[in-house]
């Protein structure tokens, strides 16, 4: 059986993407080496936030079908990849999901399809390391047997405003024809294509989109340490510097970053600099004082329980909000561990409240969950408000009896203090 595009990873990236190409008629196969993927997808389970079991079943109506069967990707004309870029040990970039996935579509790679990659990586990992293995296991030459290119993602999940179609994307190609064929792919289900010089500017492009905003964030963070040792109100400063019509994007202080990109990808950028002999500052910088937001959440935490007269041992917090941005299911890299984990090390019993995140384990351990919001703040000394979900309505945890810190910047009360 042909189909016009096969997905290798279906992940928040990959599935997104197959669900956009059903829906503009493309014949689509999907291709996951996790067996509990393939078998929820063909079961009409989704498993990826802001993706309904509805989608799928409407992709599957579509013709749509998940497979762990590595030879189902040369069935395709294009082949996207979408697998992880994570971190591994020391906190150094892993590329192992890019070379596993590249080797699979060299396997069945035919002369004529369009191979795109979609995970975020260093400038050069489409020619340097794609291209490679595509071309050894298959004895074919990209540009001139198949085309190649790079293509970053721009999702943003929880976003109601933009999706796949009305976001612009980046396109590259290893040559212009390559390009081209990438822009015709793409230009079946996105708006508006942005054609870049080559496959290092794209990639670097998806890098500074998201260096740019940790290196915002941590700027913010840094400004809301400053405040809190003088006395300042960060969160009026921020509201006036707002009301600025041009020259400033407005970002918030908080508990960290979290995520599987921002506090991931800089990381990509800094490693292949250094191995290149340049020294990314700004990255380092925002590192460094980003590393400190769960500690400082920790000591104002603690601060407040002193106030009350109960020592940490004593005191039970919940911490409201465990997923790394509004809304979402995604707990990864979610500043709320290292949180969690500090106020363990004092001794505090730590409960959690998130609707989305039905497990969240910290150090090993799983943190008991609260399901019932007026619950989970009759038992706390103190909640923290991490996650600014549409549940937590400031009247609602305003009301409660316990202590609010809120680290979102948005209640206000007798018993509420803010970052
Ligand atoms: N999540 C986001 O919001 C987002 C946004 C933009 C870009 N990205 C980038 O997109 C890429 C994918 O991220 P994600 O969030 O979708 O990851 P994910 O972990 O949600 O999904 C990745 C999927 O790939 C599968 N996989 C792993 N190795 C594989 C292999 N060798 N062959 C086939 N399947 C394999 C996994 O089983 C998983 O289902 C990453 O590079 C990430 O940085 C993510």
């Amino acid at each position: 059986m042909t189909a016009d595009l096969a997905v290798i990873g279906l992940g928040h990236v990959g599935l997104p993407l197959a669900r956009a190409a059903c829906a503009a008629g493309l014949t689509t196969v999907g291709y996951d080496v996790s067996d509990a993927v393939v078998a929820g997808l063909n079961r009409g389970r989704s498993h990826v936030g802001g993706v309904g079991d509805g989608d799928v079943a409407a992709m599957r109506a579509a013709g749509f079908r998940a497979t762990s069967d590595a030879t189902a990707p040369g069935s395709a004309d294009t082949v996207v990849i979408c697998v992880p870029t994570g971190l591994g040990a020391g906190g150094t970039p892993d590329l192992s999901a890019v070379r596993d996935a590249s080797r699979t579509v060299a396997r069945c790679l035919r002369p004529g399809m369009l191979v795109v990659l979609e995970s975020t990586s260093h400038p050069g990992t489409t020619e340097e390391v794609v291209r490679p293995i595509l071309e050894g296991g298959s004895g074919l030459r990209a540009g001139a047997d198949f085309h190649l290119a790079y293509s970053p993602e721009r999702i943003d999940p929880g976003n109601r405003h933009f999706g796949l179609h009305n976001t612009p994307k980046v396109v590259s190609g290893c040559t212009p024809l390559c390009a081209k064929h990438a822009v015709a792919f793409y230009g079946r289900f996105v708006r508006t294509l942005v054609v870049s010089r080559g496959t290092r500017e794209a990639e670097m492009a998806k890098l500074l989109e998201n260096a740019y905003r940790y290196v915002n964030i941590a700027l913010v963070d840094e400004v809301a340490l400053y405040c809190d040792r003088t006395g300042i109100d960060v969160w009026d400063v921020l509201h006036c510097a707002g009301t600025k019509p041009f020259g400033f994007a407005p970002f918030r202080p908080g508990a960290g970053v979290g995520g599987h990109c921002i506090p991931v990808d800089p990381r990509y950028l800094a490693a292949r600099a250094e191995a290149e002999g340049f020294s990314f500052r700004m990255l380092a910088a925002a590192h460094e004082v980003v590393a400190r937001m769960p500690e400082h959440v920790v000591g104002r935490a603690v601060g407040i329980l002193d106030e009350l007269g109960r020592p940490p041992e004593t005191a039970t917090v919940v911490l409201l909000g465990v997923a790394y941005k509004p809304d979402v299911a995604d707990a990864r890299e979610s500043p709320a561990g290292p949180v969690a984990s500090g106020l363990r090390d004092r001794g505090a019993t730590v409960r959690y409240h998130d609707p989305h995140v039905p497990e969240f384990t910290v150090d090993g351990v799983p943190l008991p969950r609260e399901k019932s919001l007026p619950a989970a703040l009759a038992k706390a000394d103190l909640a923290i408000l991490l996650q600014d979900h549409s549940c937590y309505d400031t009247t609602t945890v305003t009301r409660a009896e316990c202590a609010l810190l809120d680290t979102r910047g948005k209640a206000s009360g007798p018993r509420v203090t803010l970052l």
